[in-house]
């Protein structure tokens, strides 16, 4: 389980996070939504290490991970896939996958990774500006899983994508779902974060400022939507 206590941060002077909190248990999908410029992805750029947090815990299972490097965050087990599927584009699928690994991964082999994703596998020799954005998008998360994600963090991955796609993207996020792995998904596509999520954070202003079982927000979405969601 990651669990984010009282997380502060923000660029320069200026903070953006005003004390975050919240888990991600494994297993679970967990979504935070929010409108454009709330925090999400600076949340998920000081979990992984990218944004130096000014205070505040971030643990995965007893492990304590503030204040660590991006790589270390990454060896623990936390994933991230930033927003705009940054891969390598002149690299192929088979490079990409391979390229800053420093040991064969254990749990999420190239093998297992490669039998989630078989359009990847059919494209193994293809290089990453060959590939569709939606090929992309499946080749950015299965980077992410071979470093042995215990916790996958997606920012918007369905972005810009057709609907069949954002349908696979949900598809693969149900399937990491069911090996155990905790997922925290940002996402704006309502409908998708609907269909795969366990829970929803809603922040506003640097703070989860409500936590809804999907059971719950499905009950309260038309609330949720006009009160968070609209400008
Ligand atoms: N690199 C940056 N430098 C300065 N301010 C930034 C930077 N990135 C984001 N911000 C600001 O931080 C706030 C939160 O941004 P962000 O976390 O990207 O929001 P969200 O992902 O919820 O849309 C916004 O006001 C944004 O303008
Ligand atoms: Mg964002």
């Amino acid at each position: 389980m990651l669990r984010i206590e009282g997380l502060e941060a923000g660029y320069g002077s200026g903070k953006v996070l005003f004390g975050v909190d919240f888990q991600v248990p494994r297993g679970e999908v967990t979504a935070i939504i929010g409108r454009n410029g709330v925090g999400k992805t600076t949340t998920l750029k000081s979990v992984v290490g990218l944004l130096r947090a000014s205070s505040g815990k971030i643990s995965l299972d007893s492990q304590d991970l503030s204040r660590r490097s991006v790589h270390a965050v990454v060896r623990a087990g936390i994933g991230y896939v930033p927003e705009g599927r940054q891969i390598f584009p002149a690299l192929t699928v088979l490079e990409n996958l391979r390229v800053g690994q420093r040991r064969a991964p254990r749990t999420w082999t190239e093998e297992r990774v490669l039998d989630l994703f078989p359009n990847l596998r059919r494209r193994i020799k293809n290089r990453g500006h060959a590939l569709s954005g939606g090929e992309q998008q499946m080749l950015a998360i299965a980077r992410a899983l071979v470093t042995d994600v215990k916790v996958l963090m997606l920012d918007e991955p369905t972005q810009g994508l057709a609907p069949m796609v954002v349908k696979q993207i949900g598809d693969v996020i149900q399937l990491l779902k069911a090996e155990n792995v905790a997922i925290l998904l940002v996402e704006q596509n309502l409908n998708l974060t609907e269909s795969v999520s366990d829970r929803i954070l809603v922040m506003s202003k640097g703070k989860v400022v409500e936590t809804l079982s999907i059971g719950q927000f499905k009950l309260d979405a038309d609330r949720v939507h006009h009160q968070w969601l609209t400008i």
